[in-house]
């Protein structure tokens, strides 16, 4: 199917006009699945392809009703596809970006770039690129377009969408699909799906640049369990290393990394670690020696290794575009991770070189490429650089603990690199802007893909104060990944640092991040196994209730639990009988989000624990919101937390079904419907009335009946906030 149509290409060279778009080729290559190639399509220059996991396969012609086609032309030297559409439509994606949720009249240039406070491009131009737009039609119907290259490319989302690219032709993908959910489950079936990463890491978080020395480590360890805050993992950031020496430890802060990893582990701690791409240029020091006897490293374009200044500072970069190199690091990690580390934090992989043009390599460096891949220019490969280290760190940390469940947590990425690592929004500001920003933003990834991410809760650059970490920590509860992490020199901004107001604030909503483990571990278990975001914009809930389509400052915990920030302004919320709820075991303030049940919905909550460690899955309450008719339904995924018996079974999925019993009665079923982990539950049901939360005793039967409460109304009307 790549073939080159040279003839096309000749006579569109005579006219210096743009090639004509009847020398195009298209096909079906899946169900309502269509491939286009320009007229003078070479495979080399773009294939083999990084973002697909698979090679399609012809599936006959296009539909002659087809609608979305793209024109390939080049314009002023460079390749460009337009894509015209009819009618009114609401693009969305587009990776990481910053703006609003929807993308209508907005640009990005993709060139991945170490973007402190967004700043780079007014906030054009981030840390990860995703070439991968969608569109919405009135009637929810969607389509997808993927621009199927890695080079530096700019996209335009107008009437035409124009991706005007740095590098040769390349093919457009275009799905259609009967709905944006089933869109966003067709890109992760095309590139990928995240693997179940494991329980810990929907624990809270707590980083900073630096914990140091150890014994620092060690007593915010012991703050957050004295003062009952939960807290499943410490981040360990560039000053654990000796002078920024990746994989090695600084003698006088971190003498002892494995005493330090047990005594976090004997507190219920997970630690996470950084390691950058960048290897201090630096004979003796055995990275460097070795990298260097691999001929690892990326070359400038007189074939010469490359250096840069980052943090040690004079930096040799491995090329990842080698599989040997790849290979090569992976091997780092089996020492490193020997230590008890748990988690892995790549950073600065745009490549940010702190000396280099636009803050990064030349785009003439050169990459080796191998195992198909082309030897080819930084223009080529740059976006995709820290894709592939990424995708070497997992092999190397999955080698390194065959029984543990991989975590990277990536600063760059590129379309389809949700199944090597997760992702934070990188260095966002101490802002009331970007606390607002945080949610379109991870809503924007969930859809190009990426199902778990999140900003610096509190805000990475500047000082953070009482009044923003409090709304920050009661919204950040909500994060997939909520971390919350400061620059060096900032303000303190864990949870206490502020004084008993915010602290009391920071338990609650942790707290309730905790209650909520049993329903947030199955969303993470659906987004491992669909691809579905566990955070998602609020017109999923109604995809032809055109006023919900850009509401971004609400959002959904997978499609049963609505999080209304305590800030939000006249929200536009969905319709029907969502009813609020408050969880138990805590106060309230002025700071907590609002959270509201879908009518029809069963949310499993479980008990305030201090870390999954003590997640047992054992005591749980159905939260219960039936519609009219008594009719509720919803799941709860359960496995160990951590390891592969997932894979063999070993674990239990079941479902919960609420109807009527009686003109008085309701009745809640619980039934495994898969896996064959035994539960042993004491359960109860939490019915969910406008008068609160009312709760039926305990219960080790798998039917529990409730009284119908005749008097809710169940319909707080969305908008008016209680
Ligand atoms: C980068 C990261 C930030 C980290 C810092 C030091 O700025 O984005 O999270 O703290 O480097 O490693």
């Amino acid at each position: 199917m790549y073939k080159s149509l040279k003839h096309c290409f000749i006579v569109s060279a005579l006219t210096l006009t743009s090639i004509s778009s009847w020398c195009q080729t298209s096909n079906l290559v899946g169900e309502n699945i269509a491939v286009f190639y320009p007229a003078n399509f070479e495979a080399s220059g773009t294939l083999p392809s990084l973002i697909f996991e698979r090679d399609f396969v012809s599936h006959g012609k296009l539909p002659s009703k087809w609608k979305i086609k793209p024109i390939f032309s080049v314009e002023n030297g460079k390749t460009t596809v337009k894509i015209p559409y009819d009618g009114t439509i609401d693009f969305y994606g587009n990776g990481e970006v910053t703006g609003p949720l929807k993308r209508n009249g907005t640009d990005i240039t993709l060139w991945n770039s170490d973007s402190g406070a967004f700043s780079v491009d007014n906030g054009k131009r981030l840390y990860q690129s995703h070439p991968y737009v969608m569109g919405v039609r009135e009637d929810g119907t969607a389509f997808g377009i993927i621009a199927d290259n890695t080079w530096k490319q700019t996209f335009e989302i107008s009437n035409p969408i124009k991706i005007t690219s740095q590098g040769p032709e390349f093919r457009v993908i275009v799905i259609e699909r009967s709905s944006p959910q089933e869109l966003v489950k067709t890109l992760a079936d095309l590139t990928g799906k995240m693997e179940l990463p494991a329980l810990w890491t929907l624990g809270y978080q707590q980083s900073r640049f630096s914990y140091v020395p150890e014994s620092r480590v060690m007593t915010i360890a012991d703050e957050f369990r004295s003062r009952k805050i939960p807290c499943d993992v410490l981040w360990m950031d560039i000053d654990y290393m000796d002078e920024f020496k990746v994989f090695t430890f600084d003698p006088k802060g971190f003498p002892n990394p494995k005493k330090l990893n047990d005594y976090l582990h004997s507190k219920n701690f997970k630690s996470v670690y950084m390691i950058d791409p960048g290897v201090k240029t630096q004979k003796g020091y055995f990275v460097y020696d070795q990298g260097t006897a691999g001929n690892h490293w990326v070359k400038t374009s007189e074939g010469k290794e490359f250096t840069g200044k980052v943090w040690p500072p004079i930096t040799s970069f491995p090329d990842f575009t080698r599989p040997e190199t790849r290979a090569w690091w992976a091997t780092l990690y089996k020492d490193f991770m020997a230590t008890g580390i748990d988690g892995l934090w790549n950073d600065m992989n745009e490549p940010s070189v702190f000396d280099g043009p636009g803050g990064t390599m030349p785009e003439t460096n050169l990459h080796a490429g191998g195992g198909g891949l082309p030897g080819d220019s930084h223009l080529r490969y740059h976006n995709i650089y820290g894709f592939l280290m990424v995708k070497a760190s997992r092999e190397g940390i999955a080698k390194a603990n065959p029984e543990k469940r991989p975590f990277i947590l990536s600063r760059s990425n590129f379309l389809g690199g949700q199944k090597f690592a997760a992702t934070w929004t990188g260095d966002n500001v101490s802002s009331w802007e970007h606390l607002k920003l945080s949610i379109p933003m991870s809503l924007t990834l969930g859809l190009s893909g990426q199902p778990i991410s999140g900003p610096d809760i509190g805000g990475f650059l500047g000082n953070c104060t009482p009044e923003l970490l409090g709304h920050w920590m009661a919204l950040g509860a909500y994060y997939p990944i909520a971390r919350n992490h400061s620059v060096a020199g900032s303000v303190d901004q864990e949870p206490w640092a502020f004084g008993t107001e915010i602290e009391n604030v920071s338990r609650t909503a942790i707290n309730r991040r905790y209650q909520l483990m049993p329903y947030l571990y199955t969303l993470l278990r659906e987004a491992s196994e669909t691809g579905m975001p566990m955070m998602r914009p609020l017109f999923f809930d109604d995809i032809r209730d055109q006023s919900l389509r850009e509401e971004q400052q609400a959002f959904l915990l997978g499609k049963d639990l609505l999080v209304v920030p305590r800030w939000a302004e006249n929200p536009n919320l969905p319709k029907g009988n969502w009813n609020q709820f408050k969880l138990e075991a805590t106060q309230d303030d002025k700071y907590q989000a609002n959270l509201y049940i879908k009518s029809g919905a069963v949310i499993p909550i479980g008990e305030v624990i201090q870390s999954t460690a003590d997640y047992e899955s054992e005591i749980i309450t159905y939260l219960i919101n039936p519609t009219k008719k008594g009719t509720a339904e919803g799941t709860i995924y359960y496995d160990n937390g951590e390891g592969f018996g997932y894979k063999t079974n070993d674990y239990s999925m079941h479902k919960i079904n609420v109807s009527k019993h009686n003109s008085k009665t309701l009745k809640v079923a619980v039934e495994q419907v898969s896996g064959n982990k035994k539960a042993n539950r004491t359960s109860r049901v939490g019915y969910v009335t406008d008068d609160g939360i009312v709760y039926s005793d305990w219960s080790a039967d798998d039917v529990i009946y409730v009284p119908i409460i005749e008097d809710s109304t169940h319909s707080i009307p969305m908008g008016k906030i209680r």
